[in-house]
C-alpha cells in the first residue's frame, strides 16, 4: 500500500499478466472459461497478452491485432455475460493494485474498463449458446391472446 512502484518495463507487464492469470484460471466464476472452454495454453498466451499491455501502457506497438475477435469466437462457445466481465475486471483491478501504483497502473485499470465495456456491448450482436433455438422448419409458431 503506497510503497509499490509503477509499471515501467515489459517485464512488469508480464509479471502483472502472470499474476492475473494465476488468479483467473482458478476463479470459481470465470476460471472454467479459460481452462475448460478455451483450453488456454498459458505459455503461448502470456507473450500475446504482454504485447497488448506493453502497447497500451508503454507505447511499444508490439500488439497489432483486433483483441475483440477471439472473444467473439469464445462467445460462440460459452455466453460471455456481463457478470463474467465484472469478475474479470475485479480480478484485474485487484492484481494491478497488489503489484503496482502510479499513472500507468491507473491506465491499466482505466483501459481494461473501456475495453471490457466495449466488448460487452459488441458481443450482444454476436451469436452465443444463449440464443433461442431456431424453430424446426415447417413449424409455425402462433401467439394466442389469453384475454380472448
Ligand atoms: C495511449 C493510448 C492508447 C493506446 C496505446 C491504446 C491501445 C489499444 C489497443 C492495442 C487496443 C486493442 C486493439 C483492438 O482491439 O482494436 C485497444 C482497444 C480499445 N481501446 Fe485503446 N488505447 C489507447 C487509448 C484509448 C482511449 C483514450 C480510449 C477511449 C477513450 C480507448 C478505448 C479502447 C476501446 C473501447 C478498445 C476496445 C475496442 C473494441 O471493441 O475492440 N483506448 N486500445
Ligand atoms: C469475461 C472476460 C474475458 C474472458 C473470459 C477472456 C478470455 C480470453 C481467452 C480465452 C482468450 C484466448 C482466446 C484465444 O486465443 O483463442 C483471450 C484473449 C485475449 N484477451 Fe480476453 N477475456 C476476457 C476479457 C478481456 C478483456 C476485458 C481484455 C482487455 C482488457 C482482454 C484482452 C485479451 C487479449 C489482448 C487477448 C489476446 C488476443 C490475441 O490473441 O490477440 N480480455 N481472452
Amino acid at each position: 500500500m503506497g510503497t509499490q512502484r509503477d509499471i515501467e518495463t515489459r517485464a512488469d507487464c508480464e509479471r502483472l499478466v502472470r499474476a492475473f492469470y494465476g488468479q483467473a484460471l482458478e476463479d470459481p466464476i470465470i476460471g472454467f472459461i479459460f481452462t475448460d472452454v478455451a483450453k488456454l495454453d498459458l505459455e503461448a498466451h502470456v507473450p500475446q497478452i504482454t504485447d497488448f499491455w506493453e502497447t497500451v501502457l508503454l507505447d511499444a506497438k508490439s500488439y497489432g491485432r483486433s483483441a475483440f475477435n477471439p472473444h467473439a469466437a469464445l462467445h460462440g462457445k460459452v455466453t460471455l455475460r456481463d457478470g463474467h466481465f465484472e469478475r474479470w475486471l475485479q480480478l484485474w483491478f485487484g492484481t494491478v493494485d497488489d503489484l503496482f501504483a502510479g499513472e500507468k497502473a491507473n491506465q491499466a485499470k482505466v483501459h481494461a474498463l473501456r475495453v471490457a465495456q466495449a466488448f460487452m456491448l459488441r458481443l450482444k450482436g454476436f451469436p452465443s449458446p444463449a440464443d433461442p433455438a431456431p424453430s424446426p422448419p415447417g413449424l409455425v409458431v402462433t401467439q394466442h391472446d389469453p384475454s380472448r
